[in-house]
């Protein structure tokens, strides 16, 4: 958990229950310990969706049909929903579950691996959510801009692992060291490529919202190494943006070098 437990659950107690099919599902998926997205990330969706009203969305990760029978709830009358799912055990349960809420010509399920499906689709979407496999968000990043429309939100899910993410990847288990790269540059990309405007949320496991831009990106939009030197020089003193994050590690051991002189010198005036 990366948020105070305290504070999620407080947020959470404020909830109001969801409609009474999603409340069936979301207790059978955690009894079968199917991952759904949580309380937090169902409330953000829900706002999300009502800003910028899709009409065509698309899912990566769909397990037993949660998330895109929330998003089809909130989503405009006429909205249109492809989720891709590859693994055979959840697809019927998930087919089942888009019956039982009667959206069967609501959410087209696209059964196989994300990285083939992505390169067959065709057109744009206005709402893309990502919640699959996180060591391969950033290779499924070049297809997500296509088929994201400007003005397009792009949300992805689990982005901080965590908290492994902002660790050193020294200190990050051998095994999980690919993976810990790859979503680094992945969100170094949400956060340099001059296509997006992101925010990344410490929300849930960690949230990124992007959206699209429409036409000529903003001056300020360029990648930090090309940015012009700053008027007081101090950005020849700073390294630029690394995509392996050791920018982030950098800042983190300033960060805390400031506290630990802080604490130091509270010490000493109490003395
Ligand atoms: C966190 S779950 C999705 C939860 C769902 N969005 C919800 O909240 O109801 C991630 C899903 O992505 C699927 N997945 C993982 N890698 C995938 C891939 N390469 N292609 C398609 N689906 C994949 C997993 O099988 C899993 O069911």
């Amino acid at each position: 958990m990366i948020v105070d437990e305290r504070i999620v659950t407080f947020i959470n107690s404020l909830d109001t229950e969801n409609s009474r099919i999603l409340e069936e599902i979301e207790k059978e998926a955690h009894a079968s310990d199917v991952p759904v997205i949580r309380r937090e990330m169902q409330s953000l969706l829900k706002v999300l969706l009502m800003l910028q009203k899709p009409m065509r969305i698309l899912e990566v990760g769909t397990a037993i049909g949660f998330s895109a029978l929330l998003m089809s709830e909130y989503a405009p009358e006429g909205c249109r929903i492809t989720t891709i799912e590859n693994y055979e055990k959840r697809i019927p349960i998930a087919r089942g579950n888009f019956a039982r809420a009667g959206k069967e010509d609501v959410i087209a399920l696209i059964e196989g691996d994300a990285a083939q499906v992505l390169e067959t689709l065709e057109g744009t979407y206005d709402f893309i959510f990502m919640d699959a496999a996180k060591g391969q968000y950033i290779h499924y990043l070049p297809h997500v801009l296509r088929l994201l429309a400007e003005g397009g939100c792009l949300v992805s899910d689990n982005v901080m692992q965590d908290g492994g993410v902002i660790q050193s990847r020294f200190a990050v288990e051998r095994r999980n060291r690919t993976i810990h790269a790859r979503m680094r540059e992945y969100l170094y990309e949400l956060k340099h490529n001059p296509l997006l405007e992101t925010a990344i949320l410490p929300l849930g496991d960690g949230a990124a919202i992007s959206v699209k831009r429409n036409g000529e990106q903003p001056e300020e939009a360029r990648p930090a190494e090309q940015a012009p030197a700053q008027k007081d020089g101090n950005q020849a003193e700073q390294a630029p943006a690394q995509k392996d994050g050791s920018q982030a590690e950098q800042a983190l051991a300033r960060q805390e070098e400031q506290e630990q002189h802080q604490k130091t010198e509270k010490e000493g005036e109490k003395q």
